[in-house]
């Protein structure tokens, strides 16, 4: 088998906790176990189309275990995309190919999320070699159970719901936090069951209004006190308007209780990884070289029961992994009274 010789490495899409992690994980042993040379692309596919990298070595890699977002750097860049203005009619995914072939490059590893998946499956439909690393704090990659930076997020989400209980018992008031999750409401069904929130609200499952309303009514009726409204930001909702503030409104304006929101936003992907994620990602960072070694490429690397396996790109691209509506932590939640807002829930 031919060796390898040199391997660049992004991460592309938005950061999350232990994406650091992950580079040194492919990166370390390359260069000291295998003397392959590792390059750190900047900023994403941006960094591909720009020729913008730096050398990873020994010394760059050290004391990046535990460092939240990326020393890389990430952007949103999606080369595939049409789009109208002039700078965009340059053929990126052909300056990526030149680019990757002139920097000498035996492989490229794409950490990143679904966009960046459906990316990686493209250029490796172009004749390159390319791994994906699955990361995301909304866990919703298809075909792998778990994602690095979802245990952080959750950890962090579920820590600002506890902090939330007292300052809501105090004033007896209904508090609405807004949680991440345009798509899948990992994240928010995760925290919400940790953190003892009253009603959850998921994009996958759809509410009513009067339902949610109801619900806060029949428990103030019972026993006065809190309650606690989990949303996540992807709920149905009309324009212009955060989940949060939206839920909190209509919480308002059909119960006239006082309510007041948290939108914990950004908080959500920052800081330090969960001990949880920096094994994960350390998990996925060497079966990753692992299969640069067997020059096994157009594969992402995915954690099933428990286990480092390996999917076709071309299987995981475009597809979306949702909270489905019969989960198991549905039904855990529902049987101790939670309230998803689709039917009456009893109290
Ligand atoms: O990383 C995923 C995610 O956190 C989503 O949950 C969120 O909606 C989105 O990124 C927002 O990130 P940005 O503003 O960087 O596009």
């Amino acid at each position: 088998m031919e060796k390898i010789k040199r391997i660049g490495i992004l991460t592309a899409g938005g950061d999350c906790p232990g994406l650091n992690a992950a580079i040194r994980a492919v990166s370390k042993p390359a260069i000291v176990k295998y003397g392959i040379e590792v390059i750190g692309i900047s900023s994403g596919f941006s960094g591909l189309i720009e020729k913008d990298y730096i050398l990873l070595t020994e010394e760059n890699l050290s004391g990046i275990l535990t460092l939240g977002g990326t020393i890389l750097g990430t952007s949103r860049e999606k080369p595939f995309k049409k789009t109208s203005s002039y700078y965009e009619e340059i053929d990126k995914p052909q300056l990526i190919k030149q680019n990757y072939e002139q920097l000498g490059l035996d492989c490229l590893v794409c950490i990143g999320g679904n966009g960046t998946q459906k990316t990686a499956f493209k250029l490796s439909q172009l004749g390159m070699n390319v791994i994906g690393l699955p990361k995301t704090i909304d866990n919703d990659i298809w075909g792998t159970d778990s994602t690095f930076g979802f245990d952080s997020a959750v950890n962090i989400a579920t820590e600002a719901i506890d902090r939330l209980h007292t300052t809501a018992n105090s004033h007896r008031r209904v508090m609405v936090i807004e949680i991440m999750g345009h798509e899948a409401g990992w994240i928010t069904l995760n925290a919400g069951i940790a953190g003892g929130g009253d009603i959850i609200l998921i994009p996958e499952i759809d509410y009513r209004e009067e339902i949610i309303a109801d619900y806060i009514l029949k428990r103030v009726a019972k026993r006065p006190g809190s309650t606690i409204v989990v949303v996540a930001e992807g709920i149905r909702k009309p324009e212009n308007i955060g989940a949060g503030e939206y839920i909190s409104k209509v919480i308002t304006g059909l119960t006239h209780l006082e309510s007041r929101v948290t939108v914990l936003g950004y908080v959500q992907r920052g800081g330090t990884p969960s001990a949880t994620d920096r094994i994960l990602a350390t998990r996925y960072g060497t079966a990753t070289l692992d299969l640069i070694l067997e020059r096994d490429f157009g594969k992402m690397v995915a954690l099933i029961d428990g286990h480092i396996t390996t999917l076709d790109l071309a299987n995981v691209a475009g597809k979306l992994k949702l909270v489905p509506k019969d989960h198991n932590l549905i039904k855990s939640a529902k049987s101790l009274g939670t309230c998803f807002g689709e039917k009456e829930t009893i109290l």
